[in-house]
């Protein structure tokens, strides 16, 4: 009965500790560059990201946990952070004041198919910059993201990018899409030969249809805005990221326009796409707001600390013994003291005799222990232990906090 659900998880400390590196990591990131929080709902209406993420797409087709609530009402618990992005700038009027810069910490839901690096539920760091349709703010948000990666030393990455062109020049792409694999039907994935009609360009990136037909397959001729903004982003990373352009790079969702881009890493096994985004300039428009272009990205937070090199920080944790009940209260104080100086201790297990505290000490792998009886009450002093060289010594109680804070 008690079992948890396929595709999620239980972070405990170590693993729930490599997030919040990430997270550290983007925030100070997002400060730099003066993004703004913003805590989105994590159930939207369902309507939201099949007018938004895209009808014809996975994520909505089947990926989605969707129901009807209690009032009737068809919602989703969000798969992406996009659409809440869009109806929140919406909703709130930003048209006095169109250029925003929102950056989201956030758990997301798709039911795809659980594997090493792919969840059911898991983290996206987003970044949302709303109101610049210079090419100049495609490499910014691309800049954010390097620089994160670069914090967090995620090595050995490939920045891949590509423009899939507008409304004007993305129909005869598609048209030409839809003619090229139409000859060859009979040769595509039984995936790609349902979608080949509604969404051909994904056919592209399809692990097993697309590398046949890299080569082959029509390439988007972009219209001459599209080309001048797609030349210009890349005039822009140059020198500051090395990037690759990736004419088969199309992304599985529907609102972007030009710029679309993808951080990939191998991560043994596991999925490699670390982060990923683009241009989205009718988005916001199509849901019934003002129409303002916006570009942004999300990384998964899961899969990019898995990635990175950082070393993580151990806090040197300090474990309180009594060895008589004489000397609990003193002990309790010691403790406290402790932590308001901000020290990390532990122990107050004083129901235990000593062999059982010091048991104790060293599972939780403590540093040093402080060891106190009724005799040390007297003399208002302490035992401090070094569990790692076993080297103990007596001293008085502010020696022993002025020892312990220079740790
Ligand atoms: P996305 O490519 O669907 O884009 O997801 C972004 C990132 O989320 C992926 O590159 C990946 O690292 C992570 N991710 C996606 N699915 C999973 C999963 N099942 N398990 C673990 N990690 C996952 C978006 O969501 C867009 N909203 C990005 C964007 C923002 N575009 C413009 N603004």
């Amino acid at each position: 009965m008690a079992k948890l659900l396929r595709g999620f998880r239980d972070l405990f400390e170590e693993e729930a500790q490599k997030l919040t590196t990430v997270e550290k990591a983007a925030r100070s990131v997002f400060k730099i560059y003066g993004a703004k929080e913003l805590r989105l709902p994590t159930l939207e209406l369902k309507e939201i990201f099949i007018k938004a993420t895209g009808q014809t797409t996975d994520i909505v087709q089947k990926e989605m946990y969707a129901f009807e609530d209690g009032g009737g009402r068809l919602v989703a618990m969000r798969p992406e952070g996009t659409p809440g992005v869009a109806r929140a700038y919406i909703e709130n009027n930003f048209q006095e004041n169109p250029l925003q810069k929102f950056f989201y910490i956030g758990n997301m839901f798709r039911a795809e198919r659980p594997q090493a690096g792919r969840y059911r539920e898991f983290e996206q760091i987003g970044l949302e910059y709303i109101g610049n349709a210079s090419p100049a703010a495609d490499a910014e948000v691309i800049l954010m993201l390097k620089a994160i990666f670069d914090k967090l030393g995620v090595k050995n990455y490939k920045v891949k990018i590509n423009s899939i062109g507008c409304k004007e020049c993305r129909p005869k792409f598609r048209e030409d899409l839809i003619k090229f694999f139409t000859a060859q039907k009979d040769s595509l994935c039984e995936k790609c030969q349902t979608r080949l009609e509604v969404n051909p360009l994904r056919v592209l990136d399809c692990k097993i249809d697309g590398p046949k037909f890299t080569q082959s397959a029509p390439k988007q001729i972009l219209c001459p805005a599209c080309q001048k903004h797609f030349d210009e982003v890349k005039k822009y990373l140059d020198g500051k990221v090395p990037f690759e352009v990736d004419p088969c790079l199309v992304r599985g969702l529907d609102y972007y326009t030009k710029t679309v881009f993808e951080f990939q890493a191998d991560i043994a096994g596991a999925q490699n796409a670390l982060a990923a985004g683009g241009r989205y300039d009718d988005l916001i428009a199509s849901m019934g707001g003002p129409k303002v272009p916006a570009v942004g990205w999300a990384l998964g937070a899961e899969r990019v600390a898995l990635a990175s090199s950082f070393e993580e920080q151990k806090s040197k944790t300090i474990f309180v013994v009594s060895v008589e009940e004489s000397a609990n209260n003193y002990a309790f104080n010691i403790l406290q003291t402790l932590r308001e100086k901000g020290l990390s201790a532990q122990g107050g297990l004083f129901d235990k005799n000593l062999k059982a505290q010091m048991k104790q000490a060293n599972k939780i792998n403590a540093s040093y222990a402080i060891i106190v009886g009724g005799n040390e009450v007297s003399k208002n002093t302490a035992v401090l232990k070094d569990l790692t060289s076993g080297e103990q010594k007596e001293l008085s109680l502010n020696d022993l906090l002025a020892n312990l804070e220079g740790k």
